[in-house]
């Protein structure tokens, strides 16, 4: 993997930001994924494709809904322990968020914690993340800064921009973390832990194994905005790949797999059909899938057992009361 250019790849300062890096992270060639994905046994699609416009709209209401648990739970577990994580947290906090979106899970730890003296965003979608990164920055009198990054790709942190009294925050909330397989989720934790180097701590929501009735739910809400998000992605090969295809015969399928402690979403065929892109076309059997995405869920023995393969260390976990979600805290010393 090329390491980043710090030089050319870098702007400091950048309107409000104290700098803008620009890793030119991977946005992927929709089109050759599509066919690739179509062409295999089980059909599959990257979740990178969900959030087009649309779909981050469709994302944004999906964590307001009561039925989907795991926002609401991760904002009241946060809430509710906000001192005694401020105080594991300590002073002297550079906050780096891992696909930070809209930014808005970073107020509470901004406004809570002891003397933070930096807070650096990451994402992939370089417009929204200067954008929101910069409406924190215009209302703080920390530095903010940005990076424009894939994480699922190695990342270098330039030195001395920031203050140098510091230990660097990983920041990973909305269990996302779920959404890589566990050999991958420990790939990450591993390349985290050398981006923040050495005294660093990272703070991480996760969503935990429970009643699959209560997951089966949350992936199914009854106002169907769940479905409405996966469904996106036939939109987006129509709209944006000339894709011939009946989006009627297709529905949202999601379920709890306790074999593999995941939700699986998949688009399941109701009708025997095809699509059609490139003039090559990929016939569905009547109840065949696009796999489109998994969320892990996690005891706490497998959490242990996953931060075991990594250079972190459990210094605390918060859970609340129905223990739903858990806040990790783990530090690399
Ligand atoms: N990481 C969260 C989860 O797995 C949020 C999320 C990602 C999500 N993709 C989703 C929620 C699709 C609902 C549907 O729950």
């Amino acid at each position: 993997m090329e390491m980043p250019d710090l030089v050319t790849d870098l702007t400091a300062p950048y309107g409000p930001l104290a700098y803008f890096l620009d890793l030119h992270p991977d946005l992927g060639d929709f089109r050759a994924d599509v066919i690739t994905g179509l062409s295999a046994k089980q059909k599959t699609l990257s979740p990178k494709y969900f959030y087009n416009e649309h779909g981050s709209k469709l994302f944004q209401k999906i964590t307001t809904l009561k039925q989907y648990y795991p926002t609401l739970t991760e904002k009241e577990l946060f809430l509710a322990n906000a001192d005694s994580i401020i105080e594991a947290i300590g002073p002297g906090a550079a906050i780096f968020e891992y696909g930070s979106g809209a930014s808005e899970k970073i107020e509470w730890l901004l406004n809570g914690l002891n003397n933070p003296v930096a807070y650096v965003a990451m994402d992939i979608s370089k417009d929204h993340l200067i954008e929101s990164a910069s409406a924190i920055a215009n209302n703080s009198t920390l530095p903010v800064a940005a990076v424009c990054a894939d994480f699922h790709a190695p990342v270098t942190l330039p030195e001395n921009i920031l203050p140098t009294e510091k230990h660097w925050l990983g920041f990973f909330p909305g269990s996302t973390i779920g959404n890589m397989a566990p050999e991958a989720a420990a790939t990450f934790l591993k390349r985290s832990s050398e981006t923040l180097g050495a005294g660093a701590k990272f703070l991480l929501g996760v969503d935990l194994e429970k009643d699959p009735d209560v997951l089966n739910a949350a992936y199914n809400d009854r106002e169907g905005v769940t479905a409405a998000f996966n469904l996106n992605l036939l939109e987006r090969m129509k709209n944006e790949l000339g894709a011939d295809l009946n989006i009627d015969d297709f529905e949202h399928h999601a379920f709890y797999c306790e074999k593999g402690r995941r939700i699986e979403m998949h688009l399941r065929a109701k009708r025997a059909t095809e699509i059609m892109v490139n003039e090559q076309t990929f016939s569905f059997e009547e109840g065949e899938t696009l796999h489109t995405e998994n969320s892990h869920k996690y005891s706490v023995p497998r959490l242990e057992k996953l931060f075991a393969q990594t250079p972190w260390r459990l210094e605390k976990m918060w859970t609340d009361p129905k223990g739903w979600f858990a806040a990790c805290l783990l530090s690399n010393t």
